[in-house]
């Protein structure tokens, strides 16, 4: 027996503090113009010193609740795509679950970069197709900026702290997520990654100085990566719904840098007002861009129901995800 499986409500949660490319300018050798020209952000917004990445999908995770008319007991699985959980373990799913009281919930985090969200939005609607399960909260949520190096310029003006989450259920015959196409490159690991702290390098005080804990990127190889994988990601998607670009209504794609999302936009040959973008305000905020995006959309009224929506990421791993939903409310 498969059921459809679908988005029914969706929260974003941004903590207060923004931090602006002109106050960047007084904390490394950069300026306002090199950053919009090249990535398209101005803002970023960054966590208190006392809010832990459980803490925004909290808040995000009531909004998608109540919008959902969710209860936490009704949960059936949580899951947390991040890449900054609280700790190493326990799983920053647990955390979430004790904080809402979602009792009931089996719990683990998912580690796929930036695709981590919509790699979520694959397993837990499988989840549901299959019948395992009722009803799941998916969630993307970071605080980057703990784990940013803010003398590099080349990673820590890219940034920024967030949190997206969408409860997903059982939903009418035909809506829901239509199709996936998820995938990874394992070759290209060390393209985006944080090298020290886990079994490999453990944390010692030469890992501290060497800023071993701290986000390391080869930007160029990550960008022909992402170059690649938006369009295909989302044509494949597509292809298995036997749809065609003209079909969608809202392409929402990973905010990793305007310059990319563009290049995605001129080979899909999509109307570019078709397309969510708000990287402008919050930077890239790895797992937690997707959900955001689509809160935001729904806000603006632009999710109505029946429009077909592609979800496209791309991430550390390195990895790709693209999901297209017929939106089920
Ligand atoms: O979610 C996945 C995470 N990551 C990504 O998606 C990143 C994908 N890559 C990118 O978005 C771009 O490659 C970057 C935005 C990271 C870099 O842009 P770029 O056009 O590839 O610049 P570049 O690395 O080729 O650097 C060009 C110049 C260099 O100076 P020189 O060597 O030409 O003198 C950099 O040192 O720009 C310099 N530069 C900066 N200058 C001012 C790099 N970062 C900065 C900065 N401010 N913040």
């Amino acid at each position: 027996m498969t059921y459809s499986a679908g988005i029914t409500g969706i929260g974003r949660y941004l903590p207060e503090k923004i931090l602006t490319n002109h106050d960047l300018e007084k904390m490394v050798d950069t300026s306002d113009a090199w950053i919009t020209e090249r990535t398209g952000i101005k803002t970023r917004h960054i966590a208190a010193p006392e809010q832990a990445t459980s803490d925004l999908a909290y808040e995000a995770s009531l909004k998608a609740l109540a919008d959902a008319g969710a209860k936490p007991e009704e949960l059936d699985m949580i899951i947390v795509a991040t890449e900054t959980p609280d700790y190493k373990y326990p799983s920053t799913a647990c955390l979430l679950q004790a904080k809402l009281g979602a009792k009931n919930a089996a719990c683990f985090d998912l580690s796929a970069g930036c695709s981590g969200f919509v790699y979520a939005l694959g397993i837990g609607s499988q989840s549901i197709a299959s019948g395992l399960y009722k009803k799941i909260l998916i969630v993307g949520a970071e605080t980057l900026s703990r784990i940013l190096d803010w003398t590099d310029r080349n990673t820590c003006v890219l940034f920024g702290d967030g949190a997206g989450a969408a409860v997903v259920e059982r939903v009418e015959e035909g809506y829901g997520v239509l199709s996936l196409d998820i995938g990874a490159d394992g070759t290209g690991g060390e393209h985006l990654i944080q090298p020290a702290g886990g079994s490999r390098n453990p944390a010692t005080h030469e890992t501290v100085d060497a800023h071993g804990h701290t986000v390391h990127m080869d930007g160029q190889d990550v960008f022909k990566f992402a170059a690649r994988k938006m369009p295909s990601a989302s044509k494949k998607v597509l292809q298995k719904a036997g749809m065609s670009i003209e079909d969608v209504d809202l392409l929402v794609p990973h905010q990793a840098n305007l310059r990319i999302i563009d290049n995605a936009v001129n080979r899909l040959k999509i109307d570019r007002d078709k397309v969510w973008i708000n990287i402008d305000k919050y930077g890239n905020t790895s797992a937690a861009c997707v959900p955001i995006c689509l809160s935001e959309a729904q806000e603006a009224g632009r999710l109505k129901k029946g429009d077909n929506v592609i979800l496209v990421a791309f991430g550390a791993g390195l990895t790709w995800a693209g999901a297209l939903l017929k939106w089920a409310k």
